[in-house]
C-alpha cells in the first residue's frame, strides 16, 4: 500500500501536474504524472460484469473473461437487496483479480419509456426500487475495497442524440423522479465515484452543470470523485469550475492545456482546481489500500449468476402447465434455446467465462424426456414460413412446447433507442402457429425491456420473462420450468399493452419531433405505474407483478402509530402466509397514497418492500419502516421536501395492482413553511392560508355578492358565477385593482400588509 498524504502532495504538485490528474491518460486509466506516490488507477465497466480491456490503452478490444451476471432489469426484478450485495462482492473480487480499482456501475437512471436503448442496464421506472438496488450493489462492491461509480448523473433516459440532447425537466419532477435513486445511493452507500451523463439537463451539459453538481455535493454531501462519461466534456475549465474532477476518456491534452492557461490567467481559481485534485488523490489513496491481483472463483461466480437469474426471472402467466411434469416428448423451439440472448450491446458487454445453453440444461434436468428442437427463426430478420412449418410440426407431435423468443441481437444497446416494442414478424407468426396446434405452449422471453404480447398471449399456457439473464441464465430457466426453483421475481417496470399507451409516447425524442435537440419530459412525475394509475390506462402486466408456484395471503396489517409526526415516521407490519403446497418467496410491497395534497401527487408510490421466504403453511411477520420521505413531496415554491398534515393510505400489496390490505394513518406535519404568497399568487392560493383568509374572505365575498346582484337574468347570473372562477384564479392585486375600490388601504399597500401578515 502506498501512503498518500493528500494535502502535502497537493502542495508539491505543479499546475501542469494538477491539470494532468484531471484527465485520463487513456480510455481506462488516470494520468501517471511520474511520481511514485501518485500511481495511476484503473477503471472498468460495468454494471453486470467486468469489462477489463486486455489492452489497457485500447478503447475497443476484447475484454478479459469475466462473469456475465444478469443485466439490471433482471437484477431489479429480484427485489433482493442482499443478493445484489453478494453480487457486488463477486464483481469486486473479479475487479481485484484483474487489477481494477474502480468499477463503472451501477446505473440508476429511470426508465421513462420502454424504448430507452439502455433500459436493460437500468433498474426500474421507480426511483425507490432503483435506489435500494444500487445501495445493495455498491455496498457489496465497496465492502471489498473496490470503488463503485453511480451513473449516469442525471436524466439519461434515452440514447437518441445522446451527446447533445437536452433533457428539459421541471424542478419537481427532477427531484421526485430522476434524482432520488442517486440521492439514496450517495447517502447510504457512499460510492467512491459518480459519472456524469452525456446529455444536458435544462440546457447545461451534465459535466458542467453547476446546479446538479451542487445538489450532489452541497446538499447530499458527496465528497467523492465525479468523472465525466466518455467524451462528454465540452469545456473542461467550466466543468472543473462546476465541480467535476476527471475528464474521461483520455488523454484530452488540449483540455489539459486549457486548464493550465485558465489557472495562469486567473480565469479559474487554483483553489478550485485543488479541490478536484484532492478528490482525485483521495480516490487514488483509497484504491491503493486494496492489493490487486490473484484470481477469482469462476465456478462459484457462475453459480451465483445463475442463482440471481433464477430470482429475477418473472413468471408472467401460468395456467398450471408449469412446473413441467414428466413429459415423454417436448418440442423446444427457437434459436435462443441454443444461442442464448443474455446481454445487451455497448459498454456493458462482457466476455463471459462460460455460457449455460438452455436446451442442454433442459436435457440435464429431464434425462427421460425426448426434446425435439427446431430453430423457428433466424436472427437476420428474414421471414421463413418453412421454419415456422417445421417448428409447428414438431410442436404438434409433442406433449408440450417450450418456445424461446428473443429480440434480435443488438436490438437493445447503448447508443440508440428501440424503434418500437414489437417482436419480429417471424416470431409472432411462429408463436401463433405453434400455439394453434399445441395448447401446452410455454413462452420463454429473452429481452431487456418490455415487448408487446397482445397478439398472442391469450393462446399461451405460460410465459416466463427470462430477461437478459446473464451467462448462467440457461440453467435458471430449466430450474424454473421444472420447479427446482420456485419463481419469485416481480416486475420492476410496467409492461404496457401497446406503445401508444406509454407515458412518454408524445414526448419521445426522434427525428419526427419538432426540436430534435431537446426532449421535454412532458409527462412530469407520471412515469411508469404513476401514469397508468393516474390515467386509468389498462396494462399488460403491472409494476410489481410476478407469479409463484405457491400462493400467499396477507393478514393483520398494523402500524406502530396511527397518528404520528412526520419526523418520527411509522412502521408497517403485516403477516404473510404461504397458503400453497411448495416453499416460495413473496415480495411484499408498500405503497403510500396521500388523500389530499396542495399539489397533485401520483395516486400511489412505492415506499418500502421486503422479500420473504416461506415454507408451505408457514406465516412470517414482516415489518417495513416508513420515514419522513415516504410521505413528503418536493415543493418547487419552497425549494424543499415538505409534508402536509392529513390522512395517508398505506397500501400493502403483491403488486401495484394487487393491493391486499390497507390502513389509513394520520400524519402531523412539522414542515415550518415560510409562506410563499406574493403579488402574483391567486385569490384561491391566498384564501388557502388561514391568516390571509380572515382578512380576505369578507372582501372577496363582497365582490362576488355584488356581481351576482348586478346580474339580472338567470343567464347572466350563470355568467357571474363563471366570473367567480375567474376571480379565484386571478392574482390578488389584479382583483384589487379591477374590482375593489372599497378596501381599507391602497391596493399596493394592502398587498404588502397581507404578505407581512402571512409571513409573521
Ligand atoms: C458509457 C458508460 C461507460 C463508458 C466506458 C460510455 O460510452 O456511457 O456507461 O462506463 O462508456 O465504457
Amino acid at each position: 500500500m502506498i501512503m498518500i498524504d493528500v494535502q502535502s502532495i497537493l502542495k508539491q504538485l505543479t499546475i501542469e501536474e494538477k491539470a494532468a490528474l484531471c484527465i485520463g491518460s487513456g480510455p481506462w486509466t488516470t494520468f501517471n504524472i511520474g511520481r511514485p506516490e501518485v500511481p495511476a488507477i484503473t477503471l472498468a465497466d460495468g454494471p453486470h460484469g467486468l469489462r477489463r480491456s486486455r489492452d489497457i490503452d485500447a478503447s475497443f478490444c476484447q475484454s478479459l473473461p469475466a462473469t456475465c451476471f444478469p443485466t439490471a432489469s433482471c437484477l431489479a426484478s429480484t427485489w433482493d437487496r442482499n443478493l445484489l450485495y453478494t453480487m457486488g462482492k463477486a464483481l469486486a473480487e473479479e475487479a481485484i483479480a484483474q487489477d481494477v480499482d474502480l468499477l463503472l456501475g451501477p446505473g440508476v437512471n429511470m426508465k421513462r419509456s420502454p424504448l430507452g436503448g439502455r433500459n436493460f442496464e437500468y433498474f426500474s421506472e421507480d426511483p425507490y426500487l432503483a435506489g435500494e438496488m444500487a445501495i445493495g450493489m455498491a455496498n457489496g462492491i465497496q465492502e471489498k475495497g473496490v470503488g463503485a461509480t453511480i451513473k449516469h448523473f442525471a436524466a439519461n433516459s434515452q440514447e437518441f442524440k445522446r451527446y447533445l440532447l437536452n433533457s428539459e425537466i421541471d424542478e419537481r419532477t427532477l427531484r421526485e423522479i430522476y434524482l432520488p435513486a442517486f440521492e439514496m445511493a450517495i447517502k447510504k452507500a457512499k460510492p467512491w465515484a459518480v459519472m456524469s451523463a452525456y446529455n444536458k439537463v435544462n440546457g447545461v451539459a451534465c459535466a458542467e452543470n453547476t446546479e446538479l453538481l451542487s445538489i450532489l455535493r452541497d446538499e447530499w454531501g458527496f465528497d467523492g470523485l465525479v468523472m465525466s462519461d466518455w467524451a462528454a466534456v465540452h469545456n473542461l475549465v467550466k466543468a472543473i469550475g462546476a465541480g467535476l474532477d476527471l475528464e474521461m476518456h483520455g488523454p484530452q491534452l488540449v483540455d489539459m492545456h486549457a486548464l493550465v492557461d485558465a489557472v495562469r490567467s486567473g480565469a479559474l481559481d487554483e483553489k478550485v482546481l485543488d479541490r478536484s485534485v484532492s478528490r482525485i488523490l483521495s480516490t487514488i489513496h483509497k484504491a491503493s489500500k486494496t492489493p490487486k491481483g490473484g484470481s477469482f472463483d469462476i465456478e462459484s461466480h457462475h453459480d451465483l449468476a445463475g442463482r440471481i437469474a433464477g430470482e429475477g426471472m418473472v413468471l408472467l402467466k401460468n395456467n398450471g402447465v408449469l412446473p413441467l411434469k414428466d413429459h415423454g416428448r417436448i418440442a423446444v423451439i427457437g434459436l435462443s434455446a441454443i444461442h442464448p440472448y443474455f446481454q445487451g450491446g455497448g459498454a456493458s458487454r462482457v466476455n463471459p467465462t462460460k455460457v449455460a445453453i438452455p436446451l442442454d440444461e433442459l436435457r440435464r434436468q429431464a434425462p427421460g424426456t425426448r426434446f425435439m428442437y427446431a430453430d423457428g427463426y433466424t436472427n437476420d430478420g428474414e421471414f421463413r414460413q418453412d421454419m415456422i412449418d417445421e417448428a409447428t410440426g414438431i410442436a404438434q407431435s409433442a406433449e408440450a412446447a417450450i418456445l424461446f423468443i428473443a429480440l434480435p441481437p443488438l436490438t437493445e444497446s447503448e447508443g440508440y433507442d428501440r424503434a418500437d416494442i414489437d417482436l419480429p414478424r417471424q416470431q409472432v407468426a411462429l408463436i401463433r402457429s405453434v400455439t394453434a396446434v399445441q395448447p401446452n405452449t410455454v413462452i420463454v422471453l429473452n429481452n431487456g425491456a418490455p415487448v408487446a404480447m397482445g397478439e398472442w398471449i391469450g393462446d399461451t399456457a405460460a410465459v416466463l420473462e427470462a430477461w437478459m439473464m446473464g451467462q448462467a441464465g440457461g440453467k435458471a430457466i430449466a430450474d424454473i420450468l421444472y420447479g427446482h426453483v420456485n419463481p419469485s421475481g416481480k416486475l420492476a417496470e410496467t409492461f404496457p399493452l401497446k406503445l401508444s399507451d406509454t407515458p412518454a409516447y408524445l414526448n419521445w425524442p426522434s427525428k419526427a419531433n419538432i426540436d430534435t435537440s431537446t426532449v421535454r419530459y412532458g409527462e412530469g412525475l407520471f412515469i411508469g405505474y404513476r401514469y397508468y394509475d393516474a390515467t386509468d390506462t389498462p396494462v399488460l402486466f403491472p409494476f410489481g407483478h410476478g407469479l409463484s408456484y405457491t400462493t400467499f395471503s396477507y393478514s393483520n396489517p398494523r402500524t406502530t402509530a396511527s397518528r404520528f409526526k412526520d419526523a418520527d415516521g411509522t412502521t408497517v407490519t403485516v403477516d404473510v402466509t404461504n397458503t400453497g403446497k411448495v416453499a416460495g418467496k413473496e415480495i411484499v410491497q408498500v405503497y403510500v397514497h396521500d388523500q389530499k395534497s396542495s399539489l397533485i401527487r401520483p395516486p400511489k408510490e412505492l415506499k418500502g418492500f421486503v422479500k420473504v421466504e416461506l415454507h408451505p403453511g408457514e406465516t412470517k411477520t414482516v415489518s417495513i419502516p416508513l420515514d419522513y420521505r415516504s410521505f413528503a413531496y418536493y415543493h418547487p415554491s419552497y425549494k424543499r421536501w415538505v409534508t402536509e398534515d392529513g390522512d395517508f393510505d398505506i397500501l400493502i400489496g403483491a403488486s401495484s395492482a394487487d393491493i391486499r390490505q390497507h390502513i389509513t394513518v394520520h400524519l402531523q406535519s412539522g414542515s415550518k413553511l415560510r409562506n410563499h404568497l406574493n403579488h402574483n399568487s391567486t385569490v384561491r392560493e391566498w384564501l388557502e392560508d388561514s391568516r390571509a383568509r380572515v382578512i380576505l374572505e369578507p372582501i372577496i365575498l363582497g365582490i362576488i355578492g355584488r356581481m351576482c346582484t348586478m346580474a339580472g337574468s338567470a343567464d347572466s347570473k350563470n355568467g357571474a358565477m363563471n366570473m367567480t372562477g375567474d376571480i379565484m384564479d386571478a392574482p390578488l392585486f389584479v382583483v384589487f385593482n379591477y374590482f375593489e375600490r372599497s378596501i381599507p388601504m391602497l391596493p399596493e399597500k394592502m398587498m404588502h400588509y397581507l404578505i407581512g401578515k402571512v409571513n409573521e
